[in-house]
């Protein structure tokens, strides 16, 4: 398995990955605003053969004065093939985002949303890489589900 950099290229294949895994689907041009307008911090994983097979799709969000936020990267979407699960890709996109966030737009933290009942997701962020709940969003989701909004300081890496 090589885990490398997303390029424009590679859209198709995230978006195809993302349509099998989760219900929060994205049209094309939302992928493509991100892989040109933060190329740096979203990563793919693929087969011998070059198949995209899992992705971290992610943005910056700039110093807000209203909010009082500091620069943050956000991830927006993350999924794994079922068959290529436990095999820790989903840790090595995560921990690459985080580092180029830091590095390349020292980002003093990462967040994201996931659902309350996805509890590998949740086990992954909380457990494995270090994630808080920040605040939980009631009804975030289309459906209804309510979403755990997490961080993670990114100020010592
Ligand atoms: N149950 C409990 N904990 C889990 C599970 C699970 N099924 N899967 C992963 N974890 C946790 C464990 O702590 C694991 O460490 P361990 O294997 O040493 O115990 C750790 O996460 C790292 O696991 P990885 O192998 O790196 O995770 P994987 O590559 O399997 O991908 C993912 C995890 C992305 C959540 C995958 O299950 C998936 O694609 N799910 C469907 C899509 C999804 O839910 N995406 C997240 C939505 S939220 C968002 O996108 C911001």
């Amino acid at each position: 398995m090589n885990i490398r950099l997303a390029r424009v290229d590679d859209m198709m294949g995230m978006q195809a990955t993302n349509l099998q895994n989760l219900p929060e689907n994205y049209v094309m041009k939302f992928w493509m605003y991100h892989a040109m307008t933060w190329p740096q911090i979203s990563f793919v994983a693929e087969d011998h053969k070059g198949r995209i097979v899992g992705y971290v799709l992610a943005k910056m969000c700039e110093e807000s004065q209203e909010s009082g936020e500091e620069v943050h990267g956000h991830v927006n979407s993350i999924s794994v093939l079922r068959s290529y699960r436990r095999l820790g890709l989903a840790k090595k996109l995560m921990l690459l985002s985080q580092e180029a966030m830091a590095s390349v737009y020292k980002a003093s933290f990462v967040s994201l949303h996931v659902r309350q009942s996805n509890k590998a997701a949740i086990g992954l962020y909380r457990d494995t890489l270090g994630f808080e709940v920040a605040q939980v969003e009631k009804k975030y989701y289309g459906d209804g589900e309510d979403a755990l909004s997490m961080r993670l300081s990114l100020k010592n890496s």
